[in-house]
Parts: C-alpha cells; sequence; structure tokens
C-alpha cells in the first residue's frame, strides 16, 4: 500500500520543502499538463530535472498532454522513477512504454473516467502500473467519483490472472473518506493532492490515509 502525494496542491513557489515535507511517503506524484489534453498547464522536463535533485522521493510523472509517443520517454531518460502517460492521447501505446522501460522508468498507463480499460488488457505485458482517474484529469480538489470503482475491481482482477507485479493506482478525490473504497476495490497506490497539502501536517495525513489503506490490504 504506497501513497503519492500529489504536488499539483502543493505551494508551487516552495516545491523543496514540500517535497520533504512527505518524505515518509513513497512517491512524490508530478502532474504534467500541456493545456491541450487538459484544459490546464503546469510544468515540463526542467522543473522535473530540478524536482529530481533534491527529492526525498522518487518522482511518479503523470503525463496529461498530447503526444506522449513523442514526449514520455524523455521523462525517463531525465530520471523520473515512474512514468504514467494516458492511452487517450498515445498513439503507439506498446512502442511507448516499451521506451520509458528502455529508459530506465517504471511505466504506466491510465485511463480517463470515460475511457473502459477493456480494449486495453493486453498492454499488461508492458507496463509496471495501470492508473484508474477517479475524477475528470485537468484539476486538483474535485470530488471522487465512486462510479470508477468498477474499474478498479476489473484492472485488479486482470492483473490477477496475468499474475506478476502490477499495482493499480487511483488519483483524483481520494482522501480519509475515499480511499478504503479504492483500496477494497483492488488499488494499492493512492495518489491525493489536497487530503495531504490541504492539511496541516502533510506527514499526518499521509500516515493516516497509509493507515486507512492497511486496513483493506490484499
Ligand atoms: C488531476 C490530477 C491529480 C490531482 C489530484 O488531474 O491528476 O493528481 O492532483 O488532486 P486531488 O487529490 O486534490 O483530487
Ligand atoms: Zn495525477
Amino acid at each position: 500500500m504506497q501513497i503519492s502525494p500529489s504536488i499539483l496542491s502543493a505551494d508551487f513557489a516552495n516545491l523543496q520543502s514540500e517535497l520533504e515535507a512527505i518524505a515518509t511517503a513513497d512517491w512524490a506524484h508530478v502532474d504534467v499538463m500541456d493545456n491541450h489534453f487538459v484544459p490546464n498547464l503546469t510544468l515540463g522536463p526542467p522543473v522535473v530535472e530540478a524536482l529530481l535533485k533534491v527529492s526525498p522521493v522518487p518522482l511518479d510523472c503523470h503525463l496529461m498532454i498530447e503526444d506522449p509517443d513523442r514526449w514520455a520517454p524523455g521523462y525517463a531518460e531525465a530520471g523520473a522513477q515512474s512514468v504514467t502517460f494516458h492511452v487517450e492521447a498515445a498513439t503507439d501505446p506498446v512502442a511507448t512504454a516499451r521506451a520509458i522501460r528502455a529508459a530506465g522508468a517504471r511505466a504506466a498507463f491510465a485511463v480517463k473516467p470515460g475511457t473502459d480499460f477493456a480494449p486495453y488488457e493486453d498492454l499488461l505485458a508492458e507496463v509496471d502500473m495501470v492508473l484508474v482517474m477517479t475524477v475528470e484529469p485537468g484539476f486538483g480538489g474535485q470530488s471522487f467519483m465512486a462510479d470508477q470503482m468498477p474499474k478498479v475491481r476489473q484492472v485488479r482482477e486482470a492483473v490477477r490472472r496475468r499474475g506478476g507485479e502490477i499495482w493499480v493506482q487511483v488519483d483524483g478525490g481520494v482522501s480519509a473518506s475515499t480511499i478504503e473504497q479504492c483500496a477494497e476495490a483492488g488499488a494499492d497506490v493512492f495518489v491525493a493532492g489536497s487530503a495531504v497539502y490541504g492539511k496541516d501536517s502533510a506527514a499526518d495525513a499521509v500516515a493516516e490515509l497509509r493507515c486507512l489503506a492497511e486496513k483493506h490490504r490484499h
């Protein structure tokens, strides 16, 4: 059970100290948005490179960008330890996943709330994690979509059938009141932005989320 706080809800003027505040987490989730795949713009490779130099935890880069086939491998080459691209934006997801892995990172694909998982089941052979979005990508602080839980179960089932070690991540609206249903459905990596950085103590929030998720360890 791993916690990946999203720095989208952190203070962008103080990212180094914001990363240090979540040193007890497993990952730092970095939301890369290009204003095309989603209607919001955040950061790109130069900032990821700077974060890598100071982060106490590995970086979990979530690319909400067009043409990940072209851009995703660069994040792995820069040193990001996990790189997730959206299947809705990828032209050749197999080649993209392979390029990410060849550069030494864990590879993952993400599905938006309106995207079915079934057509992508064969892609499990190429990745280390699947991200099931529990909000429409683009912004932090949105309401959790409980109607995505059947998809989390479906992914967990497919992973179980295949065997091997593929993680199932949820992202969007994950908080102390929603994390248990995610864990129960089969998620094992939990992204949380406002539920960590919106609290007085990010470390306490990470500990609480972890404790709630652990109750449903599979
Ligand atoms: C949304 C991002 C999320 C976001 C989650 O597009 O992918 O990672 O930061 O924020 P919360 O946890 O506040 O919903
Ligand atoms: Zn994200």
